[in-house]
């Protein structure tokens, strides 16, 4: 394993100083980095990832635009992947936060391999956009699990956490001011449009390499799209797995309810800049509705339809 002795600090300067920036949401910048408004933190893994990861034809890679459901689905695919070697109550999903249990490619050169999601099929998450994967990940066998969540209830789940994660020295974050950026594209990892039309457009040209989920769906018909989602992976669940109902157990331990009531959960703490609980805020559909006035509304939906609009988007 490597660290990313390949990218060190005077490098990661140099770099930034080249970049478009902007104003960012826990960091003082966000940085135009390939496209993409990225953390600075993260990019020395992003370069790293993108010179030493190499994608095996088992592999899962989860991709998500922050703040979609990231933890959630990490959560699912740990379950039901590894569903033989665990018994429900002596769960590791008990004790750990799924960020802990499934990394992002971003942190994968840091980590020690003995991760239990580092046995085949390996489980990665990333933020990236489909275009900026590294080539292994598109041209080998492995599969992509993209979930992604309406832009409105996305950009309030962001605004609330990053509240958080933003450090006190940067101020505040005004509502106004982060959805000002949000529209224009400023999100880490945005623009949010660009980053579901690529998963997008690649689920409906190879729909056995990637599939497309959406929150919402997941949400409001679990049982049907955690046995959609385990097909997929390769792993669906038996008729007798059905019967037992292994469906239904496995989707109840991932639930909200019951991820957010964990100890670990409550107390613990996975990133630095975060805790643990910063990731189960409400977990519902449809929060915007209050915290956006008629006008945001309005201008969201008018970038989203711009942007989307005719390109079939299930939203
Ligand atoms: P809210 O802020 O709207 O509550 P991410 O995991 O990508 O950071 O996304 C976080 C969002 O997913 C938060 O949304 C969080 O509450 C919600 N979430 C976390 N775990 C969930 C679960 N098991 N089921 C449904 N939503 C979940």
């Amino acid at each position: 394993h490597q660290d990313h002795e390949c990218f060190d600090d005077d490098s990661l300067t140099k770099l930034l100083a080249l970049l478009p920036k902007e104003k960012g949401w826990s960091s003082p910048h966000l940085y135009l980095y390939n496209g993409f408004w990225c953390p600075p933190a993260h990019l020395p893994g992003i370069i790293s990832a993108n010179r030493h990861f190499k994608a095996q034809d088992t592999d899962i890679i989860l991709a998500t635009l922050p703040k979609s459901g990231t933890t959630w689905l990490k959560a699912l695919v740990f379950a039901i992947t590894r569903r033989q070697h665990y018994a429900l109550s002596q769960h590791p999903l008990l004790t750990s936060n799924p960020h802990d249990l499934v990394p992002f490619l971003h942190n994968v050169t840091l980590l020690n391999d003995d991760l239990p999601s580092f046995q085949p099929p390996r489980l990665f998450s990333t933020h990236l956009q489909y275009c900026s994967l590294h080539e292994s990940i598109k041209s080998s066998g492995c599969r992509i699990v993209h979930l992604c969540r309406n832009p409105h209830d996305t950009f309030i789940s962001g605004w609330h956490f990053f509240k958080k994660a933003r450090p006190n020295d940067l101020g505040p974050l005004s509502l106004e001011e982060a959805f000002d950026m949000y529209c224009r594209g400023v999100f880490g990892y945005g623009p949010f449009w660009d980053h579901v039309l690529g998963y997008w457009k690649e689920s409906l040209e190879r729909p056995d390499k990637v599939l497309f989920l959406k929150y919402e769906d997941l949400k409001c018909d679990t049982l049907v799209h955690v046995k959609r989602l385990a097909a997929f992976m390769g792993v669906p669940f038996s008729a007798e797995e059905e019967r037992e109902g292994l469906i239904k157990e496995i989707s109840r331990l991932c639930s909200f309810s019951n991820l957010k009531e964990l100890e670990v959960n409550k107390t613990g703490r996975s990133t630095p800049f975060v805790e643990n609980k910063a990731f189960f805020r409400r977990g519902e559909v449809g929060d915007w509705v209050n915290h956006l006035t008629p006008e945001m509304v309005e201008r969201l939906n008018k970038v989203i339809e711009e942007k989307l609009g005719g390109s079939g988007m299930p939203f």
